[in-house]
């Protein structure tokens, strides 16, 4: 069997998904090596060679990467702190191996400012409407305030405030969830914009969903569409998180969509690419996933709240283990430009994951639900990794932000555990992850309990009917 190394640059769960999904490889002899944020168990046990970079910075990667060089065939990348900070440039520069995942200057996740621009040009009718503000345009606050609030005029208030790049302020802020006055959203803006621009956008209401692509640089792949539940709490209450569960129906889109929602993602997704690709020239620079765009799905059609660069953590997860194509061979494709297809199984998924208790703020706003005796005790997997003997294939357990300390598995600070049950229904898939949640102890971690639940569903159903209804 022909022999492929592969270094899987890793922050969390979504990597090990990976790694799971190129160690199943039938047709190749895979030997992995893991530049890893913490010395992650399932990772660990994967990997011919095993190194922790806490911080995951670049020149530490590349020289992981050189140093193994005559074993490694290519490099896939996962998180964006890498990508942004240009790691396919550096390992493509020093080393000869391809790296699959887009070039520092096309990650465009990189810049909030940059992608409303990109989409303005190639697809402004997705757009919201949106406006920039950028503090070297101004002398003093009482100036800045006076133009946020002419805007906020145009906006009705409805207005969502993102800093341009991820920085220290308070992030994302939509009103009516995290500000209800306009002193509130002026507080919040400011908390950004001494960091650097923000932009001022349109709030959509509707309902979301998770696209993503696979590409060799030439051609794209749509991917089944997927929920992400970016709250902390039960009924999408609480701060925006990573994502603390996901979902995917059998069929290619979500039950609260129908089949032209689809035709027509597909056909914004495909015009996007095709006129990017067509700007830049270079027939290798969007390679990996160059678009995971989070849609809103509106009263007006599809509008986009924001382009990644990379999978979604935990959307991806719900996807990988439902491909009938070889994993090593569908990264080839994407590193020769010979990308034309792929097959996927036709099965729903949910994921959960089981989260630290400081995570989201959990243990601030229910002191009483963490079971104080447990925190920073070892996490027991045993009992859920026999869970996925017995289901097989439907169950999947996937550590993220855990450690192995002294023989034993720990929880970090971010999400720990991901849990996916596979089945042929949601609820049937629903029911397994949440099995293998149950199956889990230790270290008070907690979840969402309403992922995918049959109320949540039906109220996104409810949602996109009235919004049809009132258009
Ligand atoms: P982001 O950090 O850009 O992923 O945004 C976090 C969350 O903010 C999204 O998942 C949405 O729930 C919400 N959001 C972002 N942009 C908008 C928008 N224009 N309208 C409504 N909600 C938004
Ligand atoms: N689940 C959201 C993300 O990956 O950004």
């Amino acid at each position: 069997m022909e022999k492929v190394g592969i270094l899987v640059v890793s922050y969390g769960s979504r990597e090990a998904a990976i790694i799971d999904a190129l160690n199943r490889s039938l047709n190749y002899n895979v030997k992995l090596f893991v530049a890893d944020r913490q010395l992650n168990p399932f990772n660990k046990k994967r990997s011919r060679k095993h190194v922790v970079i806490p911080d995951l910075n670049n020149k530490d990667i590349c020289k992981f990467a050189e140093t193994n060089e005559d074993e490694i065939d290519f490099v896939i990348v996962g998180p964006e702190k890498p990508i942004i900070a240009g790691l396919r440039d550096l390992i493509e520069q020093k080393t000869k191996i391809p790296v699959l995942c887009p070039r520092q200057k096309y990650a465009i996740e990189a810049s909030k400012i940059e992608q409303r621009l990109l989409f303005k040009e190639i697809a402004p009718n997705a757009n919201p409407r949106f406006q920039i503000f950028n503090p070297k345009d101004y002398k003093n606050n009482i100036d800045v305030r006076k133009d946020v609030y002419l805007w906020l005029d145009q906006l009705e208030n409805r207005a969502v405030i993102k800093p341009d790049k991820p920085s220290a302020g308070k992030g994302v802020g939509v009103w009516g969830d995290h500000f209800t006055a306009r002193e509130e959203l002026f507080e919040h803006f400011m908390s950004n914009f001494q960091y650097g621009s923000v932009i001022i956008e349109e709030k959509i209401d509707g309902e979301e969903s998770s696209f993503q692509v696979f590409s060799d640089g030439e051609h794209i792949i749509p991917l089944p569409s997927v929920r992400d539940y970016k709250r902390a709490f039960n009924k999408d209450k609480g701060p925006n998180t990573g994502g603390m569960g996901s979902y995917k129906d059998v069929q290619d889109y979500l039950p609260f969509l129908t089949a032209k929602d689809r035709d027509d993602e597909l056909s914004l997704a495909n015009k996007i690419f095709q006129k990017w690709k067509e700007k830049i020239g270079d027939k290798t620079a969007l390679r990996g996933v160059p678009l995971y765009l989070a849609f809103m799905h509106s009263k007006s059609g599809i509008k986009i709240l924001e382009n990644n660069s990379r999978p979604g953590d935990p959307e991806i997860i719900n996807i990988l283990p439902l491909l009938k194509d070889d994993f090593v061979d569908v990264c080839y494709q994407m590193l020769n430009r010979t990308l034309t297809k792929i097959r996927f199984g036709k099965a729903a998924s949910v994921l959960t994951y089981k989260v630290p208790p400081n995570y989201g703020g959990y243990m601030t706003v229910f002191p009483h639900f963490v079971d104080k005796t447990a925190v920073n005790t070892p996490v027991d997997l045993s009992k859920a990794n026999s869970l996925v003997n017995k289901y097989s294939d439907q169950l999947r357990v996937y550590p993220g932000s855990m450690e192995i300390r002294d023989s034993k598995i720990f929880a970090l600070s971010s999400r720990a555990v991901a849990i996916l049950g596979i089945s042929d229904s949601i609820e049937e898939a629903r029911e397994i992850s949440l099995e293998g949640v149950g199956a889990i102890s230790g270290g008070a971690l907690w979840n969402r309990t309403d992922i995918a639940s049959k109320q949540h569903i039906l109220n996104s159903k409810r949602t996109m009917e009235l919004l049809r209804s009132n258009k």
